[in-house]
């Protein structure tokens, strides 16, 4: 029988399939279906930035009600519930550490350094075995420099490092002008690993009403040569783990990431589509194409169609359409 544990984040896992951060997450239930799926591990639905800065400006207002200036600031803060996110969010974890075996990882939706970052600790404090860090931004505004964008990820990781002791991963888009690069610096920061690469909210224009309107919210089975790619041309020169996220829908993609140097795959959109327990089919289908190729360990076959290891390894660096195949 082949193994088909690993470690990722220096945490161990009984399987490379990661349930990805999502709706999927953020509930005991469905992170004990997840574990009896036989998931290696579970991102948590994340808690956003914005919602850790208010419950902290709300509890430092509080702390000085006495003179306080400004009771309507105070009606608006109240008029969130971001306490309530916290503590379940907390409670969450304390939960799963108590009644779930497979790591917990807690995750923060994030686009700056500021203000925020102290609350990692209390996730670490709550139980949570590691933390990953979505760095959301979109490089849009034409007056900001790139590298003033390529900062704030540096900024964040190193202002997280500081105040946990617990391993840090980041995830991130590939949005930058230079992504190789990027990929093996971040890699180098002290992080645990490096998720490539979250799928952002796309829209999408409505001719019929003029409206700009979402586009698929869950992933489709093509986009995840995207992640591919960059995962085969990196994975040879990061100082951490690769996890693929995007558009892992079946077991041959999985095996596609894992040859290509991934660590772990985290996986959303196909749990939605096919249920929580397609994860113990993935399980089993991995298993027995191991079994067919006489792998005995994952590390076996990791990596061994990286760039590096490729035989023909500039497939993964081609970008032009060859001429048999885009003309008639
Ligand atoms: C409904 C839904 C909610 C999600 N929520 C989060 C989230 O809170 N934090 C996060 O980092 N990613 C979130 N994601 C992104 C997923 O974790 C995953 O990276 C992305 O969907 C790509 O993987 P997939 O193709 O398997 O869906 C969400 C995805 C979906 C579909």
């Amino acid at each position: 029988m082949p193994d088909i544990s690993t470690t990722y984040m220096g945490l161990k896992v009984k399987s490379p399939i990661i349930a990805a951060s999502s709706g999927l997450t953020n509930s005991l239930d469905d992170i004990k279906a997840i574990e009896k799926a036989g998931a290696g591990a579970v991102v948590l639905k994340s808690l956003f930035e914005e919602e850790i800065v208010t419950e902290m400006e709300r509890d430092l207002k509080k702390m000085h009600s006495e003179n306080y200036l400004y009771p309507e600031t105070m009606d608006y803060y109240e008029s969130f519930d971001v306490e309530n996110t916290l503590s379940d969010y907390l409670k969450l974890i304390t939960d799963c550490k108590k009644e779930v075996g497979i790591p917990v990882i807690a995750s923060i939706n994030c686009i700056t350094s500021h203000n925020w970052t102290s609350y990692a600790r209390t996730l670490q404090d709550a139980g949570a075995d590691g933390i990953e860090l979505n760095i959301y931004v979109l490089p849009s505004d034409t007056e900001r420099h790139t590298k003033d964008n390529e900062h704030v990820y540096f900024d964040i990781v190193e202002a997280v490092l500081k105040e946990v002791n617990i391993p840090v991963s980041i995830k991130i888009s590939h949005y930058f002008s230079n992504l190789a690069d990027v990929i093996s610096r971040l890699s180098k920061t002290g992080i645990a690993g490096l998720t490539l690469f979250n799928r952002f909210y796309s829209p999408d224009i409505d001719v019929d009403n003029l409206e700009v309107i979402p586009t698929h919210i869950f992933s489709q089975e093509h986009e995840y040569t995207m992640p591919l790619r960059w995962i085969a041309i990196t994975s040879d020169r990061t100082a951490c783990d690769l996890a693929a996220t995007t558009g892992i829908h079946e077991s041959r993609t999985i095996i596609k990431m894992l040859l290509a140097g991934a660590k772990v795959v985290h996986i959303a959109s196909a749990l939605y589509k096919n249920g929580i327990e397609s994860i113990e089919r993935y399980n089993h289908e991995l298993d027995k194409w191991m079994q067919k190729h006489d792998f005995k360990t994952l590390d076996d076959f990791r990596g061994s169609l990286s760039q590096s290891k490729a035989v023909n390894p500039a497939g993964y660096l081609r970008v032009q359409f060859m001429k048999h195949f885009s003309q008639k």
